[in-house]
């Protein structure tokens, strides 16, 4: 069991946060994990897709946990759900403000979905400053990348080793959430379900560096 929280976070709203918390969720899930989600967003967007998943395999049948809570009630679900959960996955609100903070606080990894504009880049600085400041470990996922073009590689190079990996600009990746599934479900054999897993494969990698890194300070 990892018991590792992972955080998607970005002050810039729309950069696509919960996005990347659904279809990351359910891919992790489908790799064996034992997967817990937290929506601390007052819009609600996961909770939403969530809704629809319920009701689409049942209760009981998501292959996912899921929990709706607000930033103050954080600390205590999350030292609760680490006992019985790989991974923790917290979709965060935009603006750095107190609630997303406090997720950003609680993780072992922080993955910030970031679009190839110049805009979204420098929106970027406050939510990777805060990261370094509380000196957690972090990685940019480059999200509706149209094709590889001169703005994407001057976004790609400034942000440098942060870079995780690139998922395109895709209408799967909405219409799938609309039916409550992770596109790795919805379209396994689509180029989006191959990012995704992708995504996943390192993900689960550096999870595994974060907890024998562990294992070997508290040895
Ligand atoms: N890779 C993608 N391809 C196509 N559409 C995408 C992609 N990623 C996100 N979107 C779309 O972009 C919009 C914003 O995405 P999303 O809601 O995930 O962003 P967010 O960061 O969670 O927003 P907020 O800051 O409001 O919480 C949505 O309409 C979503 O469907
Ligand atoms: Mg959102």
């Amino acid at each position: 069991m990892y018991q590792k929280v992972i955080t998607i976070a970005q002050q810039k709203g729309g950069a696509g946060k919960t996005t990347l918390a659904a279809h990351l969720s359910v891919a992790l899930a489908q790799k064996g994990l034992q997967v817990a989600m937290i929506d601390i967003d007052p819009q609600g967007s996961l909770t939403e897709w969530y809704k629809i998943r319920e009701e689409h395999f049942g209760e009981e049948h998501t292959g996912l946990h899921f929990f709706s809570l607000s930033g103050w009630s954080l600390g205590t679900e999350v030292s609760r759900l680490r006992r019985t959960h790989d991974i923790i996955l917290i979709d965060s609100p935009p603006h750095v403000e107190t609630e997303a903070r406090a997720a950003i606080r609680h993780a072992d990894l922080i993955l910030v979905p970031v679009q190839p504009s110049p805009t979204d880049l420098w929106a970027t600085q406050a939510t990777l400053q805060l990261a370094q400041r509380e000196k957690i470990p972090t990685r940019i996922v480059l999200n509706r990348v149209n094709a590889v073009s001169r703005i994407y590689e001057i976004v790609r190079d400034e942000l440098g080793d942060f870079s995780l990996c690139t998922l395109g600009n895709r209408v799967i990746y909405a219409a799938s959430l609309m039916e409550g599934f992770g596109v790795t479900e919805a379209a396994p054999s689509s180029p989006a379900a191959e990012e995704i897993d992708v995504l996943a494969g390192k993900v689960i990698r550096l999870i595994k560096q974060s907890a024998s890194k562990q294992l070997a300070e508290t040895a």
